[in-house]
């Protein structure tokens, strides 16, 4: 047998200093060759045509064509990516919200070589290694200190982990199982989140299971908004006595609109459900890491009400976070994957730089991006924009404006012409569209100023 024993916890292979120190050698050496990338390029002449054909390529073999002329090279560097015609862009929408540290980060990329130097590809939760036990550790212990939250169930994206929650409030809460939701909410692709998610665009052809009842979501031009919710979900429960399980939502509009509620919103709904014992569900699939803590229940100081959290994408796998209460009988979740090992170590990579480098508080970085880029948005608005780029805002690295005249042809060709121009961004929300982008955290002053040109260059040559 060549190795000992010795090699096992603590002295792990690819955790040892000697390949600790080949990894660093060999992502510098990887990241030297894209600290060109620092800025936006249009394609490249001996590019393009080869671009094109890949491009069309995806279209082929997916049977639908891309939405930008984009396939990324593997080669990027903070906020901007190479495309394969040779184009730099400025990613501020990061595949929906997952590469929070921007392009090719050192510390994301070294994690993730050290996941792939294991000896399984993937990990799952009948064999999990190290990395699950250690990710496992790190969520439940930031969780637990602003919520009741106990235990953490891996799954590969936030659909599923929605799925396993759900399965958690109707098996404690059983027979009940209607589920109230938001106005325009977003909760996933699986079936049932499709049933949860509050847009027919999303669900065209399938049937509904008349399992989801809606409130309407804070609004803030009417001073009744919050009574008028909870008098709804009142509403609700009195007509379905004991049928309802879980109150799910998401503590920010997301794909809705990337609309914001206060605390004060959120907190009588919250008691009711505890008073009814109706599980709460808050959905921070895309929330997680970016409201300037870790969970946006922090932010908004709701954690004693949580008895379910979902989160994917930041956490570059899924999860379930749970009460004892909410802790399901053996059998009800499982799942063949929990991630790979090298997205377990990146999700461990994230959560320690998050808590451990300054991004979050009230003086965080994210904060600071926050107010540089929706600063930035709102400066434009007055000036060259011209009011084409209003109700600028949203929370943490989530920000949206409303640009043009907010028609779905508009914001569609605006984002297009952004993506010429340089800028990969989203849209959000209906009546009206929105511009939506996820920052990344380690965007600095150039980058918003950068981003700042783009977009007054775009809605410039939009108003023509
Ligand atoms: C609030 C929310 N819930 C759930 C999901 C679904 O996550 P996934 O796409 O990883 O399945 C998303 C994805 O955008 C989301 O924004």
């Amino acid at each position: 047998m060549g190795h000992s024993i010795s090699k096992l916890a603590g002295h792990r292979i690819q955790s040892s200093p000697k390949i600790q120190k080949m990894i660093a050698e060999l992502v510098a050496a990887v990241g030297e060759e894209e600290k060109s990338l620092e800025s936006v390029r249009g394609p490249q002449a001996e590019a393009i045509d080869h671009g094109k054909q890949v491009f069309e390529e995806v279209g082929k073999y997916r049977g639908r064509p891309l939405n930008y002329q984009y396939l990324g090279t593997g080669a990027g560097h903070g906020a901007y990516v190479e495309v394969e015609d040779g184009s730099i862009k400025m990613d501020l929408i990061n595949g929906i919200g997952v590469h929070i540290f921007g392009h090719s980060h050192p510390k994301m990329r070294e994690a993730a070589v050290r996941g792939a130097l294991s000896d399984v590809v993937m990990q799952g939760n009948l064999g999990p290694h190290h990395e699950y036990l250690e990710l496992s550790k790190m969520l439940v212990e930031h969780a637990s200190k602003k919520s009741r939250l106990k235990y953490v169930w891996f799954s590969t994206c936030g659909s599923m982990a929605g799925e396993n929650a759900l399965k958690m409030a109707r098996q404690k809460n059983t027979p009940a199982k209607l589920v109230i939701a938001m106005q325009n909410a977003f909760a996933g692709r699986s079936t049932m989140m499709a049933e949860l998610t509050d847009n027919p665009a999303y669900k065209e052809g399938l049937p509904s299971y008349h399992e989801v009842l809606r409130i309407p979501w804070f609004d803030s031009s009417n001073p009744r908004s919050s009574e008028d919710s909870l008098r709804k979900f009142k509403e609700i429960v009195a007509a379905n006595p004991k049928q309802v399980a879980t109150f799910c939502f998401e503590p920010m509009l997301g794909e809705g609109g990337y609309r914001t509620a206060p605390r004060e919103f959120f907190v009588p709904i919250l008691e009711f459900c505890r008073e009814q014992k109706i599980a709460v569900w808050c959905d921070e699939v895309q929330t997680f890491m970016r409201t300037g803590e870790l969970f946006a229940f922090e932010t908004l100081e709701i954690g004693e009400y949580v008895d379910l959290c979902t989160i994917a994408k930041t956490l570059q796998t899924g999860a379930t976070l749970y009460t004892e209460e909410y802790n399901p009988k053996a059998g009800l979740v499982a799942g063949t994957f929990s991630g790979s090992s090298a997205s377990l170590a990146a999700g461990m990579a994230a959560l320690k730089m998050m808590t451990e480098e300054g991004y979050l508080g009230k003086s965080g970085h994210v904060q600071k991006v926050h107010d540089s880029f929706v600063g930035m948005m709102n400066r434009l608005n007055e000036t060259t924009c011209k009011g084409q780029l209003r109700e600028a805002g949203g929370m943490g690295l989530m920000v949206a404006a409303t640009p043009l005249d907010g028609s779905k042809d508009k914001v569609n060709k605006l984002l297009q012409v952004l993506y010429k121009n340089g800028m990969i961004a989203f849209s959000c929300g209906r009546d009206p569209y929105r511009l939506r982008f996820l920052l990344p955290a380690i965007m600095n002053t150039k980058d918003v100023e950068l981003a700042g040109k783009i977009l007054e260059t775009s809605i410039l040559e939009m108003m023509q």
